[in-house]
């Protein structure tokens, strides 16, 4: 908790980091919260020169300005969710004594959702080392810090199934990221730093997003009796209370939002869902609804993998994008939670790493301007020159490439049985939807007889799902891939791929256009032979006298070549997810925890723009 001027017995700004006070207005380039440390190891912003908490009682003080100023634990008794924002992610000190108390006085069975936002994060070193200060967390802090979340601009999550609960944080400025939250917090920690030092975390801009995102009854908790703050809030509708503050501060703020609309409901039952399709897109709704407590009926008109997400190996590349930044952030933050997801998945992941080689003179410039963007971590995308790139094929390469870290050669079947384990699967083919008069649908099959009812249903059948929802206009792209036992590679793509799997590897792979057949084809198998010859001809020979394995799908793919997710318009409580083209094993595991948000009113983790552009309204 920082230094508040107007709120005597704190300690005086150092002068030299006032010159380096900004209003709110982030550079990616230079996000550096330039900490320092005092000599008790507290640690200081040297960009906004004001401390993050003082460290003799920095979480008495924690507990008592934000936890009780938003009166809890008292205000989550009997809530099935709970969702607590805040301003000024910092070290987490404030996250993890909230973690603490929900652990110890949570409501049973609970599910707390965090949304925190920091426009200059602290290293998992620098965390660590401020929150050393703390052993009673010690248990706490380890989790979250073996987790602690990237650095990069855009919303990152964090999974605590140990308590019930998920982090979303949002790096970056607070009014963009609170304008891109979609939730609805109950409790607010308002902890920005001193408004006379940081103005731009009290904004009007952000007093509004706290507004617009507060659920009927929020209540908002902060250090800073300011006269700014407390206008900022109740120009806003919020009733604010000064209160005695902590330890040697006079005062603290706790206000609310009076009750507009019933208080949401206590232990609300999740409603009944179902599923339509098992590959990777329903395999990845049904994870995220389960992990949210929900039960989901899975119906499957074959088996698990039956489609596009049943071959031996699956390639984990984002759509690399290097004009349009809404696209490339949603790529980056998919990639991120797709490789974290898979990564807690034993034996999903083969092998890390895929190199994307230049197929075109103008594609070294954009690779590079690719590796250049903020979005990547340290490390993740590098430009290959030939040679590099020709030790990593392990054969000469005629040009170099982008080495994308992050991605990844998964094995679906290993993913799809372990997201789909212990889940309801009805065999049988959906044909249509029949709307009930109570709400909710009728899963019809071909007979137009009932095959389930559900409260919500999501279409993720892939190319089956352009029967089901026609006037999404999917196309169908065929494609065949074919693999051999006993030899590998690395991971690399050009428009052909080559992608190691358990026992050998794949090569692929076929786009026919319009055609839906799924038949194998030597044909097909030859030319999958010829684009892996033009770039790895040792290889192809080495191949091409193995024995070979074929198979062939179908993908859907939008008229805009971007996934389509959201609710269906015009028919309430059906949501769709598919159209993911050649990439489901990247974006399906983000989208099917947008979807899962979208159904049981938890936070989504997708930033609204990019919902937007991803919603099935776009598409009809
Ligand atoms: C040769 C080839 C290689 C590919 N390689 C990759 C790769 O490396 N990485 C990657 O990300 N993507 C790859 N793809 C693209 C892949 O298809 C998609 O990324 C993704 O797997 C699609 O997943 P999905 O769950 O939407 O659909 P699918 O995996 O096709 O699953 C749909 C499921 O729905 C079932 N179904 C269909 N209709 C109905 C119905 N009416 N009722 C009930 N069930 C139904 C099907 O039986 C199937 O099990 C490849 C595609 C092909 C063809
Ligand atoms: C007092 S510290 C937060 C302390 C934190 N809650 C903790 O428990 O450690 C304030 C935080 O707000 C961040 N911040 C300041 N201005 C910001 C802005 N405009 N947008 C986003 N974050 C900002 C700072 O980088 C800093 O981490």
């Amino acid at each position: 908790m920082p230094t508040d001027p107007q709120n005597p017995a704190t300690t005086t700004p150092d002068a030299q980091a006032d010159a380096q006070i900004e209003a709110g207005a982030l550079h990616p380039d230079d996000a550096s919260p330039r900490l320092t440390w005092s000599a008790e190891g507290e640690p200081r912003s040297g960009r906004f020169g004001d401390v993050y908490f003082s460290a003799d009682d920095g979480l008495a003080e924690t507990r008592a300005v934000f936890l009780a100023g938003c009166g809890l634990p008292e205000g989550w008794a009997g809530r099935a969710q709970f969702t607590v924002g805040e301003l000024g992610f910092g070290t987490g000190l404030n996250i993890l004594a909230l973690l603490d108390l929900w652990r110890r006085e949570g409501p049973a069975g609970g599910r707390l959702n965090v949304f925190t936002i920091e426009g200059y994060p602290l290293s998992r070193d620098e965390a660590a080392r401020a929150l050393a200060a703390w052993p009673e967390l010690a248990e706490i802090r380890d989790l979250v810090l073996a987790r602690w979340p990237r650095q990069t601009p855009g919303f990152h999550r964090i999974d605590l199934p140990e308590f019930r609960a998920t982090i979303d944080l949002a790096v970056g400025d607070a009014a963009w990221a609170l304008a891109q939250w979609t939730g609805k917090a109950d409790a607010w920690f308002l902890d920005g730093f001193s408004p006379a030092l940081n103005p731009g975390m009290w904004s009007d801009a952000v007093f509004d997003g706290v507004a617009a995102r507060s659920a009927a009854g929020a209540r908002v908790a902060t250090f800073t009796v300011a006269g700014a703050v407390r206008r900022g809030l109740s120009e806003r509708g919020f009733q604010v209370d000064k209160r005695p503050g902590h330890g040697r501060k006079r005062e603290r703020l706790e206000a609310f939002l009076p009750l507009t609309e019933p208080a949401a409901a206590t232990a609300a039952a999740i409603p009944r869902l179902a599923v339509i399709g098992a590959g990777i897109a329903g395999a990845s709704a049904v994870r995220a609804l389960t992990a949210a407590g929900a039960s989901v009926v899975l119906i499957e008109a074959d088996q698990p993998g039956a489609g596009g997400s049943g071959f031996p190996a699956g390639l984990v590349t984002p759509r690399l994008d290097a004009g349009d930044a809404l696209i490339a952030g949603f790529h980056a933050q998919a990639l991120n939670r797709a490789r974290d997801l898979y990564a807690a998945t034993p034996g999903a992941i083969r092998s890390g790493g895929v190199l994307q080689l230049e197929q075109a003179e103008r594609d070294g410039v954009r690779h590079a301007k690719v590796a250049a963007q903020a979005l990547w971590s340290k490390g993740e995308m590098t430009v290959l020159d030939a040679a590099e790139a020709a030790a990593r094929l392990g054969e000469d390469s005629a040009t170099g490439g982008l080495m994308m870290a992050g991605a990844a050669t998964v094995t679906p079947a290993v993913i799809l049985d372990h997201w789909l384990a212990g889940s309801e699967i009805l065999k049988a083919e959906a044909a249509g939807f029949e709307a009930r008069p109570e709400g909710g649908w009728r899963i019809l099959d071909a007979d137009g007889a009932v095959l389930c009812e559900a409260d919500a249903v999501v279409a993720t059948a892939g190319w089956g799902t352009a029967a089901l929802a026609p006037e999404l206009g999917l196309r169908p792209v065929r494609g065949q891939a074919d693999w051999v036992e006993g030899v590998t590679a690395a991971a690399a793509a050009w428009g052909g791929y080559v992608a190691p799997t358990a026992t050998g590897l794949l090569f692929g792979a076929t786009h026919d256009r319009e055609d839906t057949a799924t038949d194998v084809r030597a044909e097909d198998s030859e030319r999958n032979l010829a684009a892996l010859a033009t770039r790895l001809p040792r290889l192809a020979e080495t191949v091409s006298t193995a024995p070979r394995q074929s198979r062939a799908a179908i993908r859907a793919t939008t008229r805009d070549r971007l996934p389509v997710c959201g609710e269906a318009p015009g028919r309430p409580g059906l949501f769709v997810l598919g159209g993911l083209g050649s990439r489901g094993f990247c974006v399906a595991p983000l989208l099917g925890e947008h979807v899962a948000a979208l159904i049981t009113g938890a936070p989504s983790p997708l930033p609204a723009a990019m919902a937007a552009r991803l919603g099935p309204a776009r598409l009809i």
